[in-house]
């Protein structure tokens, strides 16, 4: 089994949409019984909660469920259990890095490090932010979540 983590600020918006988008075209694909994915904050605001509202609609006018998910504050054993820890902006990966066990940083990674043609490295946070910005979210999400599958296609599969 390969696993994935997908990590932002609050596990409400980008972090949630990379888990429900990624876990739908791994369903797609036929391989939900090669690789698993789970996403997770570095805030511990939103522990517990729903994602929010407006990422939830979004999401669903793709088709991406996000209903069942809820936030979860990523730890170092995460680095343990999951192959990659991609965070979605150069803020979460900076955080990510502080918490890093030692010999484990080659799992740590952005999303849209497998993404190159859309030239940009950040998933910009959208909760302060207008309608538009939860379509970006999806639009690189659905961009990096195909790079990321052919990635552990050549690694692992
Ligand atoms: P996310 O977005 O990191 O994509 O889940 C945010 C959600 C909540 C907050 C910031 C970003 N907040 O400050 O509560």
């Amino acid at each position: 089994m390969v696993n994935v983590l997908f990590v932002c600020l609050g596990n409400i918006c980008r972090s949630p949409a990379a888990e429900g988008v990624f876990r739908s075209l791994v369903e797609r694909e036929g391989l939900a019984g090669r690789i698993a994915c789970d996403s997770a904050g570095t805030g511990s605001w939103h522990v517990g909660k729903v994602p929010d509202a407006r990422m939830r609609a979004a999401a669903k006018r793709r088709g991406y469920d996000l209903d069942s998910l809820r936030g979860r504050q990523v730890t170092a054993g995460d680095f343990e259990r999951f192959d990659y820890v991609l965070a979605m902006d150069g803020e979460n990966l900076a955080n990510l890095s502080i918490l890093c066990p030692k010999g484990r940083e080659v799992r740590l990674g952005r999303l849209l490090d497998f993404a190159p043609e859309m030239g940009r490295r950040d998933v910009p946070d959208p909760y302060y932010g207008g309608a538009d910005g939860f379509e970006r979210v999806l639009d690189l999400v659905e961009a990096g979540a195909r790079g990321l599958l052919a990635d552990i296609r050549a690694r692992y599969l």
